[in-house]
Formats: C-alpha cells, sequence, structure tokens
C-alpha cells in the first residue's frame, strides 16, 4: 500500500503519527465518542461481518492484541492471529514481502508487531491489504499514542481544559520507549504546549524529536530528577524501562526502578489535578515499580481508563478505515442480557 494522508481513512495504512493532522484525530475523537455503547458491550454491531482482520505479534503484547482484536469482533469482524516467531514461518527465514503477500490473501486488513524499527513500513510496501503499525521496534506505536491522546482530551475536559496549552511530564524510559515517541510527535498539531522530558540522561528522548517540539513553538525542559519534573504539570506519564531493548539486561539494572512514582512523593511535589498515565503494562518486579500500587486508589490515576479507551479508539479506525461509520447504527442491536439493556 502507499502511504498517503488519512484526512479520508478509508483504506489506508497507519504506520506512523506523521500521518495524521487535527481534523483527523477531531474525527476519530467523534467516532470514538459514537462508538462507546459497543465498547462498552450494551449493543453489539455486525457491520463488517464477514471480514477477516489478520494479527500478527512478533512482540510480546496484551492489550494491544487483544484490545485489536476485540474491537473488530464487536463491530461483527473475525481475528486470525499468529503469535511470536517461533510457531510462523518467518522462523524458516520466510521475508517480511513474502508473509505480507500471503496474509493479504487471507485478510481485510493487517495488525503487525514487530522488533525492527521499520519493518512494519517494509511490510506494507508489499501487502495489498491495509496494515496498522502495532509497534515496531523503539520506533513508533501510533494508536497508543492515538488512544493516550484520546484519555488526556477526556481527563482534560473533567477539568475544563483541552489539550492546547497542555503541561505534560515524561517519565523514564524515553529512548527506547515507543509509546513517547509517537505522543510527543503527535503533539505537534496542538499548540502551547508544555513538555517536561524527565530520565536520566542516557535515556534521553532522541534529539530529532526534542528539536521538531520546538519547531512547532513547543516549550521544552529537560530534568534528570524525577520531583523536580513533575510539579507544575497537567498529565505525568510514566514508561517503563524497556528491558529488551538494552544490549544485555544487566545495563537494563542501571536505570530500572530510578525514577519511582508513589503516592508520597506524588502528594508532596505534584499538583492536586494532575492526572498520572501509563500505557502499561507496570514492571511489577522489586527491582521496577516505577509506577507504584499504592496509587491505585487514587482517582487522579487514569491507567485504566486509559487502557479501556484503547478499545474505543481502535473501534473508531477500524469503523474509519472500512467506512462504515455511517453504518454503524443500523447494524447496531442491543444486547438482551446487559444490565443497561
Ligand atoms: C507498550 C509497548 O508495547 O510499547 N505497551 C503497550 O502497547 N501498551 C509499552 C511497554 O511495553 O512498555
Amino acid at each position: 500500500m502507499v502511504l498517503r494522508s488519512p484526512t479520508n481513512f478509508t483504506s489506508q495504512d497507519i504506520l506512523s503519527v506523521d500521518q495524521f493532522e487535527r481534523s483527523d484525530i477531531d474525527e476519530l475523537f467523534r467516532v470514538a465518542d459514537e462508538l462507546k455503547p459497543i465498547t462498552q458491550r450494551i449493543h453489539r454491531c455486525n457491520v463488517l461481518q464477514g471480514a477477516v482482520l489478520a494479527s500478527l505479534f512478533f512482540e510480546p503484547s496484551t492489550r494491544t492484541r487483544l484490545s485489536f482484536g476485540t474491537a473488530f469482533n464487536l463491530l461483527g469482524g473475525s481475528v486470525r492471529e499468529t503469535t511470536g516467531v517461533a510457531t510462523s514461518a518467518v522462523a524458516k527465514g520466510e521475508s517480511l514481502e513474502d508473509f505480507a503477500r500471503v496474509v493479504s490473501g487471507y485478510s481485510d486488513v493487517i495488525v503487525i508487531r514487530h522488533s525492527e524499527p521499520g519493518a512494519v513500513a517494509k511490510f506494507a510496501q508489499t501487502a495489498t491489504a491495509p496494515v496498522i503499525n502495532a509497534g515496531d521496534g523503539a520506533n513508533e506505536h501510533p494508536t497508543q499514542a492515538l488512544l493516550d491522546l484520546y484519555t488526556i482530551d477526556k481527563e482534560m475536559d473533567s477539568h475544563q481544559k483541552g489539550i492546547d496549552g497542555l503541561r505534560i511530564a515524561v517519565v523514564g524510559d524515553l529512548k527506547y520507549s515507543r509509546t513517547i515517541h509517537s505522543l510527543l510527535k503527535l503533539l505537534r498539531i496542538y499548540t502551547n504546549v508544555t513538555v517536561h522530558l524527565v530520565s536520566p540522561t542516557e535515556m534521553s528522548v532522541p534529539e530529532g524529536i526534542v528539536q521538531d517540539l520546538k519547531r512547532y513553538g513547543h516549550r521544552v525542559r529537560m530534568f534528570d530528577q524525577l520531583v523536580e519534573g513533575i510539579g507544575e504539570v497537567d498529565v505525568i506519564y510514566c514508561v517503563r524501562t524497556q528491558v529488551e531493548r538494552f544490549a544485555s539486561p544487566t545495563e537494563a539494572l542501571n536505570f530500572q526502578g530510578k525514577f519511582r512514582l508513589n503516592r508520597e512523593i506524588y502528594s508532596q511535589h505534584c499538583q492536586p489535578n494532575t492526572v498520572i498515565m501509563h500505557p502499561l503494562p507496570r514492571d511489577s518486579r522489586t527491582n521496577a515499580q516505577e509506577l507504584s500500587t499504592d496509587l491505585n486508589d487514587h482517582p487522579n490515576l487514569a491507567i485504566f481508563r486509559q487502557s479501556d479507551n484503547g478499545l474505543t479508539i481502535r473501534m473508531a479506525l477500524f469503523a474509519l478505515l472500512f467506512d462504515v461509520v455511517d453504518s454503524v447504527a443500523r447494524h447496531s442491536f442491543k444486547l438482551a442480557w446487559h444490565p443497561d439493556a
């Protein structure tokens, strides 16, 4: 498929957040709001009956894989999956190009996660079905950025604020975190954003992303101490140390758990309305614990609202890619067993 701007989403590859303009995001969020009763299983829809999603995950995944698959199922489509390299013909040396052509014959849309930056774009060049990037190494994770922005929009809305003028601190492994890379790149479509980059110096965000933020007129400040970077922001976005991207797990140990947000630090250093986000998974092992469970019952902890939004945003994306938004209502029905039906 050829990469184009998704202003008209129909049959587009979704490879990078660079493809999105503000009007696209507004449209996506509007559709997501409309589809909410389906993600909540109050309504069921069969608008994508007969369509097949190929879900190919060559790196570990829970949320992304399940929410893509569930979103497709709840719109009436079927899902076929392969997980891991060992059980795929890739282990027999098959090229990404051959693989893309074969899978295209079996499916109407393909979601793929791969460990190599750029691998999904390469796959999409040969695929004849639309391809969605579910994470390519440390490069990008565009749909996570879309659901993160949607979450920020909702959370800010509840504080009578918008994304323009947002003050956000991103904390932790900013070098390898693809969710951070995509989110920061996407902030270009908003105005007057303040970004605090909070990380050990060795784990800083790639310089090109910093330059782009500045070029779009945003304020960027860097901090190598957690408590200095998390005051005076609307959102703190934490990430785990991406152990699998380091040359060795021992090297990752130098950074794991160095920046830990817990209730005490939050209460002492953050403004009362600061929203806490994390793409998940949280690394709960003793040496990591970068976002403490002692914040679990804090109303500003948005991490599970965020993961719920993954389903809604991915469903909206499918509805737009298949150009069925206007047909959803006609193909929806209430579920007899649902308590709210
Ligand atoms: C993220 C990823 O895979 O990049 N997970 C996700 O998709 N929600 C974040 C991570 O693994 O740390």
